[in-house]
């Protein structure tokens, strides 16, 4: 029978316990999410602000939609670029401190998209890219794309990137995240802007890429992420930020040069070709920009964050290091992580199994995330929950 192997390949996947299903959810409010009639504190989401249940976003969506229509109708070169969008560029130029920036719909498309960008038979098929072996499947998926030769280095081993720094041809790229997706750790990027530094003559160094999906409205001094914590902006040459998580809307961002966005603007097919997201959205973006340097969210979550790693290290709670929402506890085996997960969940808290291939085998874990949203007694609950399950 035609794609059969579509059956056993799901088949085994169950046996092994790697299934994936989806859990539709049926309300998400103040932290709390309803799935089949019960309710459960949601530890799951990277909404680290609330801002997607913020009352200001919100109404700022809702007066875009008024102003604008619920979408952008086109793709951005043809009608889909509208003010709301250009004004969101320049919000995001101005945060960073880079001369242009370009909006996708997605962090996964706008990873892609530049490895395309960078990375062509027309213009650079010699070119490396070096990056660290955790960056998120959008990138390395993009990276294989191209005909560029990709080599990783051990997650944060600077010593492992330093030895393959100082092979790297001309035009070539070297990436990390600003916080890791899976693990909650920081990137480092001010020592491996030092290294890119130290090991290549000026006019050939690579360019540093910084994924800060998960650190933009995080981390920084106004909240803005890596290049707004502890590092100079010429030291970054481009940055890949979404919208999706702190921010609270969706889609993404890509900033650098202004020759690399005009050369995406007329070379990216996942920009040219995709229809851009709303100016309704766009706008509702920079409303949410504004309230993330105010701080008051920010502010909330990393004192959930600091009681939480408290109240861990009290009860023995063995976590990755993080300073960040993203707390991972390694459980090391996807059956044992899903009974975890289902076991919690008759608690009320709703934290997921990651499993491999999303992580390395053997280092399947449960991810908890934090979020603005929780009460004090909701990481109680979480750390009680947690004591319970993991040590009986
Ligand atoms: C590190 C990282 N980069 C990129 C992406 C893709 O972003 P988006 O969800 O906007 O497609 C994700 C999504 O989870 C991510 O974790």
């Amino acid at each position: 029978m035609s794609f059969e192997f579509l059956r056993t390949n799901l088949a085994e996947k169950e046996s092994l316990g790697l299934l994936r299903e989806r859990r539709c959810i049926a309300s998400n409010k103040d932290g709390i999410i309803e799935v089949k009639g019960k309710h459960y504190i949601n530890f799951a989401s990277n909404d680290y602000l609330g801002l997607s249940q913020h009352t200001q976003v919100q109404q700022a969506f809702a007066q875009g939609i008024a102003a604008t229509g619920t979408g952008s109708g086109a793709s951005p070169l043809v009608t889909g670029y509208s003010e709301q969008h250009k004004a969101l560029e320049d919000d995001i130029c101005s945060v960073l401190n880079k001369p242009a920036a370009l909006l996708f719909s997605s962090g996964f498309s706008a990873n892609q998209a530049i490895c395309h960008a960078l990375f062509n038979q027309a213009n650079n098929s010699a070119g490396h890219i070096l990056c660290d072996k955790y960056m998120h499947a959008s990138f390395i998926q993009g990276a294989l794309e191209t005909p560029a030769k990709l080599l990783r280095y051990q997650h944060n081993n600077f010593e492992h990137a330093q030895k393959q720094l100082r092979n790297l041809p001309a035009n070539s790229l070297v990436a990390t995240e600003g916080i890791f997706s899976m693990d909650g750790d920081e990137g480092e990027i001010a020592t491996l802007a030092g290294l890119i530094n130290s090991e290549s003559e000026t006019q050939d160094r690579p360019w540093l890429m910084v994924d800060d999906a998960h650190a933009f409205g995080v981390i920084g001094k106004s909240g803005f992420g890596s290049l707004d914590a502890n590092i100079t902006s010429e030291s970054v040459d481009v940055v890949m930020g979404t919208f999706g998580k702190a921010v609270g809307t969706g889609g993404a961002f890509v900033a650098g040069s202004q020759a690399l966005i005009d050369y995406m603007v007329n070379s990216s097919k996942h920009y040219i070709y995709s229809t851009a997201f709303s100016g309704a959205q766009a706008y509702a973006t920079r409303t949410s920009l504004a309230i993330i340097e105010a701080g008051k969210e920010r502010e909330l979550l990393h004192n959930n964050i600091a009681t939480f790693k408290q109240l861990a290290a009290e009860r023995g709670l063995d976590l990755l290091p993080s300073n960040s929402p993203i707390q991972a506890l390694i459980v090391a085996c996807p059956n044992k992580a899903m009974a975890y997960s289902k076991k919690l969940a008759e608690l009320g808290l709703w934290i997921p199994a990651i499993r491999t291939p999303t992580v390395p085998k053997n280092t399947d874990r449960l991810r908890i995330t934090l979020s603005a949203l929780h009460q004090t007694q909701d990481v109680h609950a979480l750390i009680d929950g947690l004591s319970v399950v993991i040590h009986n």
